[in-house]
């Protein structure tokens, strides 16, 4: 299903050209980059990235910090890019790809840390994924998303139309702290990043009028960020960061 829609091949193609080579998240690399440094892993660790997409942020965890990780993800055109990716770069030793729902991931005391970038927002069973997020981490291991978010209803039919159109399981931030507790988890961060995600929007915007698509691509490319920035100001749309920690019993 979203190999045929939202991640069929050429619509992945034209997200690298917005977020950057290997990425398809707010950010691209930068804020990959600030968020990896941010968990403070030691070399070795070893880390789930759950949604690992095209795998940008599973090549620099291994590369600039020396982490060993594995990506999952549903999408077959993503996980084939990834693992080809992964061959052409030389870090199969540090970096293994899997085609997997992240609802099934089956781990225990695995991981030192579950990073994840704007993924969980296909996931509609979401106290199932912390379940399995916590029974994966290792005691002391932590727990690092992004994610596309959402203010109290009503929406305007603009909003809704576009989070039914796409199939998005949407949930504000503070409803994220609450089902990451209820997994066991201790809270560390919780942080409405909505301001941040303006100032990438926008950039985005700026950035869309050099890239080499055709005249009608870019018309259509400035009307979607136009309609995200307007749902972002209006609140009813919003990006979120959590961090947690599985605490030592
Ligand atoms: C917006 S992309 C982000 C990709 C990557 N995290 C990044 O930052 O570039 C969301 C990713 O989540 C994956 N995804 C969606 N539902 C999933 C699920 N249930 N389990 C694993 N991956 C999933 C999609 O296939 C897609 O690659």
């Amino acid at each position: 299903m979203l190999d045929e829609n939202q991640y069929a091949l050429d619509a992945i193609a034209q997200y690298e050209l917005i977020y950057g080579k290997d990425f398809v998240s707010p950010g691209g690399a930068e804020m990959a980059a600030k968020l990896i440094e941010s968990m403070q892993l030691p070399r070795g660790a070893h880390v789930l990235d759950a949604g690992s997409g095209l795998g940008g942020s599973a090549f620099m965890m291994a590369r600039r910090f020396g982490l060993r990780v594995d990506g999952v993800d549903l999408s077959v055109n993503m996980i084939e890019q990834a693992q080809l990716r992964k061959r052409a770069y030389g870090l199969a030793e540090s970096v293994s790809f899997e085609l997997k729902d992240c609802l099934k991931i089956n781990s225990i005391n695995r991981y030192d840390a579950i990073y994840s970038r704007d993924a969980f927002l296909h996931v509609e069973d979401k106290e199932k994924l912390f379940t399995v997020i916590a029974r994966a981490l290792k005691p002391n291991g932590q727990l690092l998303f992004t994610d596309y978010g959402c203010g109290p209803k009503p929406w305007t039919s603009a909003f809704s139309h576009y989070v039914s159109e796409r199939g998005y399981h949407l949930r504000m931030v503070d409803e994220y702290a609450t089902l990451v507790r209820k997994a066991g988890l201790s809270l560390l961060e919780s942080k409405n990043m909505s301001g941040a995600f303006l100032d990438i929007l926008n950039s985005e915007k700026q950035s869309i009028s050099q890239l080499p698509i055709s005249a009608e691509e870019r018309a259509l490319l400035i009307k979607s960020r136009e309609a995200k920035i307007a749902h972002v100001t209006s609140g009813e749309h919003q990006w979120g960061l959590i961090r947690a920690v599985k605490k030592r019993r």
